[in-house]
């Protein structure tokens, strides 16, 4: 049996021509098509097309998934209810996560494992995950949710549910940037959650269960929120640098810093800061942008570690109005694309996923009866 350090490092699980990632040369393709591209030129709807069908679409199949997202946000009135009876403390990765599971409970036929249901189911999550993560947001606060957008984006729509009101044009381009930048990113920690649950044969709402809590850890997804606490605790551009000083001499993690696979620049993290600097200018306040900066020319300088996708998201998604503790179910409202597209990739070509573990726990011992254990 081969032997594998601890985390799967390097270890290749599974084939899949969805994302293509070099972390040596910072290289990020979702099938073959360069994510700087799609920054530039594309949009959510366009990007989640491509995972979803392997090719980007035509103007007719791009306006078709665009109406088939528009129709499908909607929650039904008991998803609602049941975010009532939440204490309005419950963290909003942990609703989504209730909220996705509840909703096979609501599958016009949970029963079809076609192709064609499970296209539908990933389209249908994908258009409901912002519409959960602005219901609870105004749920939490008392307010009655806003009724999703019949038209307009996923970006516009998570804004316009958020805030009751036509979104800002550019906050919402920036968002849909966002979007595409997270959509997927080949085997994760919560995509490989979500394609083991789907080598069972589990259903697409249990495979994308299991990915939302995974992705809601600190060391994955989690990091964002937790990246925008430290810039907040750090205040001041004139704290930046004694504060990171003082937190790696306490040895302290710095969330959005390292990555397993990116030895580089990572690309998404490229146009995150471009967006965070360009979003100061916009909103009058640089301060997030310029503490960023500092805290990431020291972590380069001294831990010779760059920054990764959460690190310039946490100061965008702040300087966008977000509370922080959405942070990281703006992320799923992204890779619920990636995540959807994985799982049609393992139902068309499945096996079991089942590795082994190196017993390294005691030799064979005696059973000794309760009474003569001392
Ligand atoms: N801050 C400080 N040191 C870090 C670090 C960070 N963010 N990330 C890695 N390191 C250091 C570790 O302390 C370790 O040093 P050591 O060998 O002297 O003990 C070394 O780099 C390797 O770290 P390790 O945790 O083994 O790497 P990994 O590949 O298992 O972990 C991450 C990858 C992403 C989990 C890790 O870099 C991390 O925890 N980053 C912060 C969380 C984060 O931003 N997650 C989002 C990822 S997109």
């Amino acid at each position: 049996m081969t032997t594998t350090t601890g985390g799967l490092e390097d270890i290749v699980a599974t084939n899949s021509s969805i994302c293509d990632l070099d972390g040596k040369l910072g290289k990020l393709t979702y099938f073959g098509v360069d994510i700087h591209d799609l920054a530039r030129y594309s949009t959510f709807e366009e990007t989640a097309y491509l995972l979803w069908h392997g090719v980007l679409p035509t103007r007719a199949q791009l306006e078709e998934v665009k109406s088939q997202m528009q129709t499908k946000r909607k929650l039904p009135s008991q998803v609602i209810e049941l975010m009532h009876l939440l204490p309005t403390t419950t963290p909003p990765m942990d609703v989504l996560r209730t909220a996705v599971s509840v909703l096979s409970a609501f599958d016009p036929d949970i029963s079809d494992k076609s192709l064609e249901a499970n296209h539908d189911r990933a389209v249908r999550l994908t258009a409901m995950m912002t519409t959960i993560v602005a219901s609870w947001e105004r749920v939490r606060n008392g307010r009655e949710p806003v009724a999703p957008l019949a038209d307009g984006s996923h970006a516009e729509n998570f804004l316009y549910m958020l805030k009751g009101k036509k979104p800002d044009a550019h906050m919402a381009r920036d968002l849909d940037v966002c979007f595409v930048l997270h959509a997927d990113h080949e085997l994760n920690a919560s995509t490989f959650a979500a394609r083991v649950a789907a080598g069972t044969l589990a259903n697409m709402y249990a495979a994308i269960t299991a990915a939302v809590g995974t992705l809601s850890g600190p060391l994955h997804g989690g990091a964002n929120e937790q990246v925008m606490r430290m810039i907040k605790r750090v205040g001041d551009v004139d704290n930046a640098e004694p504060y990171i000083r003082d937190a790696l001499e306490r040895k302290e993690r710095i969330m959005g810093f390292g990555h397993r696979v990116y030895h580089t620049e990572d690309p998404r993290a490229t146009h995150l800061r471009a967006m965070s600097e360009e979003l100061g200018k916009y909103t009058g306040d640089s301060r997030w942008y310029e503490i960023s900066r500092i805290i990431e020319e020291y972590m380069k300088e001294h831990k010779g570690l760059n920054s990764n996708v959460d690190f310039y998201s946490a100061s965008v998604y702040y300087m966008m109005g977000f509370p922080i503790d959405l942070d990281t179910p703006i992320f799923a409202c992204s890779r619920i694309s990636g995540w959807t597209a994985h799982v049609l990739e393992q139902y068309s070509n499945n096996r079991l996923i089942r590795p082994r573990a190196e017993y390294v726990g005691p030799k064979v011992t005696e059973y000794v009866p309760i009474d003569q254990r001392g």
